[in-house]
Formats: C-alpha cells, structure tokens, sequence
C-alpha cells in the first residue's frame, strides 16, 4: 500500500469547517480508543481536485455510539440506522455527516441489500465498487491525513481506469453497472478491461432482473441529474442495460439533440414557466421513453415504480401529441391566445420536452413563444372589480377574467382601463344576449 499525507489537499479542497470538523471528530475517536477515517467519494473526489462539502466518516466501533457522542460535543441532531449501523449528524448551522462503523458485507443472493458485519477499515473498504472509491483518509490526531490506499485507487483515478475490486462486485450490487456508467461518463474514465468484461457478463446473464424497481430508479436518476447525462445514457444502451430493463427499451434516433437542446433550454434563465432544476431529470427521462409504445412504456414506468408525478407527466405528453400539439401545429396563423390556450394546461416540464423533440417545427416555435412570452403575461383586473361592475358571482366572471386575458394576449386592450372597459362590454353583451 502507497502512504501519503493529504492534509494539503484537504485543506484545499475541502470548506475550513468542515477540515475543522473532521479533526475533532478524529479527536473524539481517540478520546473512545477507536480508528476514524474520511472515506469513498470525498477522498476520489479530494485527490481529483475537486471541492466537496460531503463528509463521509468510518469508525470501528458503533457509528451510532459514536455520533451520539459527537453530537453531544458539537451540538446537533443525529438520526440513526442500527441495521446497518449508520447515522447522520446534522451540525449547526446544518453540516451533514454520514458516519458508518467500519464493515464486511456478505449478499445473501444478487441484487439484494447485503448482510452487514462488523470489520476494520480494511475489510470496510474492500466491500467497496471501485478501486477509485475505495480509499480512506485518517482523521485520528496521530496520523491525521494519511490516505489508505490498499487496491491501487491513486493510480487508477490518474489513469482514468474504472477498476472492481473482486470479480463478484458486479454480480453481488448489479447497481454498481448503472453507477460504474455515471462515474466513467462523469470523468471521462473507462473501464478496465476485465471489469468491463465482468459488467457485460453480468448483464448477459440477468444481473439487472435481480435489482427492485426502487434501486433501478434511483441509479437512473442520480445518472439523469449529472450535469451532461447523454453519454451515459448512450452507454447504458450500448451495454444492453436498458433492454435488460425491458427488452422493448430502444433509445429512439435523434435523441442526443434533444438531450442537448433539453440541457439547454432547461438552464435558460428569465423564462417565466421555468421548472425547477431538481425536476429535469423527468424530462430527460420522458425523452428516452416518447418514442415507445405506450404499452411498452407503461410497462417500463411500472418495472421503475416511477412515482405519480412521473406517470402523470406520460399522460400529459401523450394527451399533447394527441391534441394540443395538432393545434399548436396546424392553425396557419394563430392568435397569441389560441397558442395559449392550447400550452397553459400543460405541465411546463411536458412543454419542455415538446419544444426539444419538435426543433426546426412551427410546433416548436409556437411552444417557444409560450414559455418565453406568453407563459408570464397576466391581467390586472380581478373578479373583484368584475362584482362592483355589476356582474353577479358566479362562473361568468371565470368567463369573463379568461376573455379579457385572451384580448390582453392578442394585443387588443394594453392597460388596466382597457381591460375594465372591455370587461364591461363583455358583461353587457352577455346580459344582452341573455335577455334576447
Ligand atoms: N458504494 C459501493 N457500492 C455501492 C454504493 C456505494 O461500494 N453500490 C461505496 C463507494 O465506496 C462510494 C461510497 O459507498 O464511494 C459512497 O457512496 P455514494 O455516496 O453513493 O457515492 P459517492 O462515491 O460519494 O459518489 P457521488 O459523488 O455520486 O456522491
């Protein structure tokens, strides 16, 4: 094993807080007589010079113990896990440590959530994915920043190699396939070649039927919400992860455009119908499902116990290829209300996703004006000044609030006055038409 000091590094790419934290964590762990260390991401993360605020720690002895304590000497809440003997311990003013005794892991059958035992920081990190997320810092004041680096993970992530650590990982979390992807696609590494040939043998033969819908969602997700995912979804593809999903699951042609004009559009600001960052993934998601049957993908949403949300999206995307897209495409000329009308009862997310798969369309441009204009424009007028005109309560001025909204839209009233004006004629010539 390679030793090493980072403290250096620590200091640099870590919040001084956190540095902080961690030496009194460490502090703590010899006051108990135990070993504590930074481990998995932070470290890769820490050595690929990248700035994290994540906080990762391992002790051989109760976490749970342990993080009860600290909290009693930092201040803070801890939440505890004792199956898999884990806490989180939230430090003011809301620092999140993830704390974890030092284990073995054994799977009772593929795919399963693994049967933990207590073990040493060396059979903790063999348990681990990746040889680049297998490394640990030590935190104890003797020794503190010593990184332990028992499978060669320094070399690999200098080499931009994706290494297993045994040739079981695979089979034992076929997740790791689907997070293997995220990481290659996210740093540009590869595989190893007898890792890759592992991680084919395992979807070959059925690793990812083993995995619930749960863990499959999750692992696509954390994939959809990295900043460019179309390379890794390209990949999973190509590995024959996505038919190992459902064997109808085909990426339809033109897709890499749409991911790059969802990316796009998505991060543009000042739309008045932006949706929230958070929720992009769906659209991506969406995306990769549109051009399937909708048997196939319902089926597909079922097998990722895809949440109501999602579902209700797919059902929204296929009310809009089926009506409001034929006229937002078909009107030669519309007006700026029909546009409107035909957009504003579709989630703005759906909308998103139209205007990428129909770039280069009078759909699109129409879909564009939206959420660019029309999605922002509102009236001044309420159904308040509608009663003290006269009109009674009732659906009428819903009627009439939508009316003048349409006339502001198409340019035909522009102020607060000439939308008043205009609701009073608009009452009138309903009254009139009443009594005739
Ligand atoms: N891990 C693993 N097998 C898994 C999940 C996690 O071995 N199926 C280990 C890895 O050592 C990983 C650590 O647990 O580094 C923490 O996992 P997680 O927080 O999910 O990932 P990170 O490596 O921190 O990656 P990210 O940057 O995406 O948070």
């Amino acid at each position: 094993m390679q030793t090493r000091n980072i403290t250096d590094l620590l200091l640099a790419r870590m919040p001084r807080e956190n540095v902080e934290i961690l030496r009194r964590l460490g502090e703590l762990a010899d006051r108990r007589g135990s070993a504590a260390f930074v481990v998995g991401g932070v470290v890769r993360d820490i050595l690929r010079d990248i700035h994290t605020c994540d906080l990762d720690v391992v002790v051989d002895e109760s976490a749970v113990d342990y993080a009860q304590a600290a909290a009693a000497e930092l201040g803070g809440t801890v939440k505890t896990h004792t199956r898999f003997g884990t806490a989180i311990l939230v430090v003011p003013p809301g620092r999140k440590i993830d704390l974890a005794t030092a284990r073995s892991e054994a799977y009772e059958r593929p795919g399963a959530l693994p049967v933990v035992a207590a073990g040493g920081i060396r059979e903790d990190l063999e348990r681990r994915d990746f040889t680049i997320n297998s490394m640990a810092v030590r935190i104890n004041e003797r020794g503190f920043g010593e990184l332990l680096d028992f499978h060669g993970g320094r070399d690999d992530l200098d080499a931009g190699v994706l290494r297993v650590l045994t040739d079981r990982s695979f089979e034992d979390d076929p997740t790791r396939i689907l997070r293997g992807v995220r990481f290659a696609s996210r740093f540009g590494f590869e595989f190893e070649a007898t890792s890759e040939r592992l991680l084919r043998d395992c979807v070959r033969a059925g690793g990812v039927a083993t995995v619930s819908g749960e863990r499959l969602m999750n692992e696509i997700v954390l994939i959809l919400r990295e900043p460019t995912p179309w390379p890794a979804v390209e990949r999973l593809s190509s590995l024959g992860v996505l038919t190992a999903i459902d064997q109808d699951w085909v990426l339809g042609p033109g897709l890499e455009g749409v991911f790059a004009r969802v990316g796009a559009r998505a991060s543009s600001v000042g739309r008045p119908v932006a949706p929230d960052p958070r929720d992009i993934w769906m659209v991506y998601l969406l995306a990769m499902l549109e051009p399937l049957d909708r048997e196939v993908r319902t089926r597909v949403l079922e097998r990722l116990r895809a949440g109501r949300r999602l579902r209700d999206l797919a059902g929204d995307l296929h009310a809009l290829k089926t009506n409001s897209l034929g006229v937002l495409a078909a009107v030669e000329e519309p007006r700026r209300s029909e546009i409107y009308r035909a957009a504003s009862g579709l989630d703005p997310l759906v909308l998103l996703m139209a205007e990428a798969t129909t770039a280069g369309t009078r759909a699109e441009e129409r879909i564009t004006t939206y959420l660019d204009e029309l999605a922002g424009v509102t009236i001044s007028i309420t159904g308040g000044d509608l009663v003290r005109l006269g009109v009674a309560e009732g659906p009428r001025i819903g009627d009439i609030l939508d009316a003048v909204l349409d006339a502001r839209l198409d340019g035909v009233v522009t102020s607060e006055q000439d939308e008043l004006a205009a609701a009073e004629r608009m009452a009138k010539n309903l009254d009139a038409r009443n009594k005739s």
